[in-house]
């Protein structure tokens, strides 16, 4: 990854002025939609498909390079007799999460929905249930939003420019099909996606980086097809305005896209070595994981304590961004017990501290080495996740007149000490069971 990121960096200013010179006017429910999405702020992202059989994660065929036949064979393995879309929205719910994004098609090329364009789909497995519309049904029914993943990138078909990608090189393809014949059935499904499964808030794309846009010709490492990104992303919006496309290639965004991501950071903070790409406008997205793993991991027990699930939500939050928090369900359909364990006590959390969450944005300072700031009208919500000793000073506090400073938690009141526009509180200590002391300080 180091060795790419000069040129990513340049790249991603190239690609700022390709995006600029095509121009995009978001529909009027499209910057509601983002309005709302900014609002909510966290959502759960469910990694589920076949792979969840082989209980190696998603990337399992690519690493494993499993050729197309052999994998195909999960197909006739997949019952996931427990499953049951009306508890995994709940469970969102319960832990106050207000959208899911649902992986459709992941690289492995298998649709879990009824698409007429691919017979390898979910009707043709033992279980015979279209699963997105399911979920899709029920997230309609209990209030959350629905947003579809969809992976670029194919490891299955041979019209997917296999031999040029990055991945899935080892799937045991020998002849190439024509890439517009891909382009085309994406088309076909993304139009599936769109009519059939009611309002959809979002599309996730994924896997643009397998294989670069001609835009980025100076990468050494990639090389160059034309994706018809904009064709995909106005087609999105044509069938419905309100659409977010976002699109998971660590560049900067390009025209037509509503939203950004980030892979596993808080914006700005490139941990994990894929966020170098700008901070936009957009609304803002980071996706994590709740253990190590996306799909489904037999062996993955490292699961975050509740403490950095609080870290990780206020952060974003913090930052101006959402959080996507990732479970990968079990083949039989079931949600692990850990998983629920940690939304559930997420949920708990959030009765209490959800008001220093929704509906806020990102703080006037970024990330300190104690917390975050997030705010809402008259509110600045302090929170304080790491304990630095001393006290803590603000700077440049944005309230020139301060009415009320107390804890969020059950109201006490804090003592703060305005000078100019320098503000001094005293420092407090959280607990893994209150993992985040938040302070509210009103006034204008
Ligand atoms: C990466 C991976 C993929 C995962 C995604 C989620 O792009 O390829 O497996 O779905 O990240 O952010």
């Amino acid at each position: 990854m180091k060795k790419i990121l000069p040129s990513l960096v340049f790249l991603s200013c190239a690609f700022c002025s390709f995006a600029q010179q095509e121009s995009y006017t978001p529909a009027q429910s499209n910057l509601q939609m983002r309005e709302w999405f900014q609002n909510n702020k966290f959502g759960m992202f469910i990694h589920w498909g076949l792979y969840s059989i082989l209980g190696d994660a998603e990337w399992v065929m690519n690493n494993e390079n499993i050729k197309v036949n052999d994998y195909a064979k999960l197909e006739d393995f997949f019952n996931p007799v427990y499953f049951n879309a009306h508890d995994w929205v709940a469970q969102a719910k319960q832990a106050g999460m207000k959208y899911i994004t649902l992986v459709t098609r992941h690289h492995d090329g298998f649709s879990m929905w009824n698409t007429k364009y691919s017979d390898y789909n979910i009707m043709h497995t033992p279980f015979h249930r279209d699963i997105v519309k399911e979920m899709a049904d029920e997230c309609h029914k209990q209030g959350i939003k629905i947003f579809f993943y969809y992976s670029l990138l194919d490891w299955r078909r041979t019209d997917y420019s296999y031999g040029t990608g990055r991945t899935g090189q080892g799937t045991g393809r020998t002849v190439r099909g024509n890439w517009n014949d891909y382009i085309q059935f994406m088309k076909n499904q993304l139009t599936e996606l769109l009519t059939n499964y009611g309002t959809v808030s979002g599309i996730w794309f994924d896997g643009y980086w397998d294989q670069m846009a001609p835009e980025a010709k100076n990468r050494k490492d990639s090389t160059f097809v034309d994706w018809h990104i904009r064709e995909l992303y106005d087609l999105i919006h044509r069938l419905q305005p309100q659409c977010m496309v976002g699109d998971n290639h660590h560049l900067s965004p390009l025209a037509g896209e509503d939203f950004q991501m980030f892979e596993r950071d808080i914006p700005g903070q490139n941990k994990s070595g894929l966020s170098f790409q700008k901070i936009s406008q957009l609304p803002l997205e980071t996706c994590a994981t709740l253990n190590d793993s996306w799909g489904f991991n037999i062996k993955d027990d490292n699961y975050k304590t509740l403490k950095e699930f609080v870290d990780l939500l206020v952060g974003a939050a913090g930052s101006n961004a959402n959080l996507l928090m990732n479970i990968g369900p079990m083949p039989n359909g079931k949600i692990a017990e850990p998983f629920k364990e940690k939304l559930d006590s997420m949920g708990v959390w959030m009765k209490t501290y959800g008001e220093s969450i929704y509906g806020t944005r990102g703080g006037y300072l970024p990330l300190q080495k104690w917390g975050a700031i997030t705010q809402k009208g008259n509110k600045i919500y302090v929170h304080i996740l790491h304990h630095i000793g001393a006290g803590i000073t603000l700077e440049d506090f944005p309230f020139s007149k301060i009415t009320k400073a107390y804890l969020l938690k059950d109201k006490s009141p804090v003592i703060i000490k305005k000078v100019g526009k320098e503000l001094t509180f005293d420092s407090y200590n959280s607990t893994p069971a209150d993992p985040d002391v938040v302070i509210v300080i009103e006034g204008k």
